[in-house]
């Protein structure tokens, strides 16, 4: 059985996270899509934990050996506790590789995972949940760029919070 986790804050989750997981789920066995508490991004967070969990269930259903889970701690002991073999990140452009080959050695070193490392589909190469919560606060068109029920929430959040200009 091949396992793998596609890792993330996906706050929330965009179409460019949907297009790794549905490519990791046709290279692997089962993928475990893991919402990490990243502290250091825990000020400009949207959604809760549950409710970014919530919103990728229904966006993985056309996946059946797609689930997701949360974790907390380090994403190499959660590997261990599943019995998950690689970790597949997507890597939108240059920009990204530096942190991600960071974080794959890293991660390597404290356990045999493997890293994947997977091209983004240009389509979704300049998408990114922080900038899409951005543009939709001060009331942009993101609709094109997240499933529709995920852009219902995020407007509804907006409405809730404001701009705070
Ligand atoms: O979507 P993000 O915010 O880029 O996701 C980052 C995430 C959650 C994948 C990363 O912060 C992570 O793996 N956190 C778990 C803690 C950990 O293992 N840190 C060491 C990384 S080398």
């Amino acid at each position: 059985m091949r396992r793998a986790v596609c890792p993330g804050s996906f706050d929330p989750v965009t179409n460019g996270h949907l297009d790794i997981v549905g490519r990791a789920a046709a290279l692997f066995d089962e993928v475990v899509v893991a919402v990490g508490v990243n502290k250091s991004k825990s000020s400009s967070r949207m959604f809760t934990p549950e409710e970014r969990m919530d919103m990728l269930r229904r966006a993985c259903e056309p996946w059946p050996n797609v689930s997701v889970r949360g974790f907390t701690g380090l994403l190499t002991d959660f590997c261990a506790e599943h019995g998950i073999q690689a970790i597949v990140k997507g890597l939108r452009a240059v920009s990204d590789f530096d942190y991600e080959l960071q974080m794959a050695q890293m991660n390597a070193s404290l356990t045999d995972v493997e890293t994947v490392f997977v091209p983004t589909s240009p389509e979704w190469s300049f998408l990114a949940s922080s900038l899409v919560k951005e543009v939709a606060t001060y009331g942009g068109d993101v609709s094109s760029l997240v499933p529709g029920f995920v852009h219902e929430q995020l407007v509804a959040r907006v409405a809730e919070r404001g701009t705070g200009a």
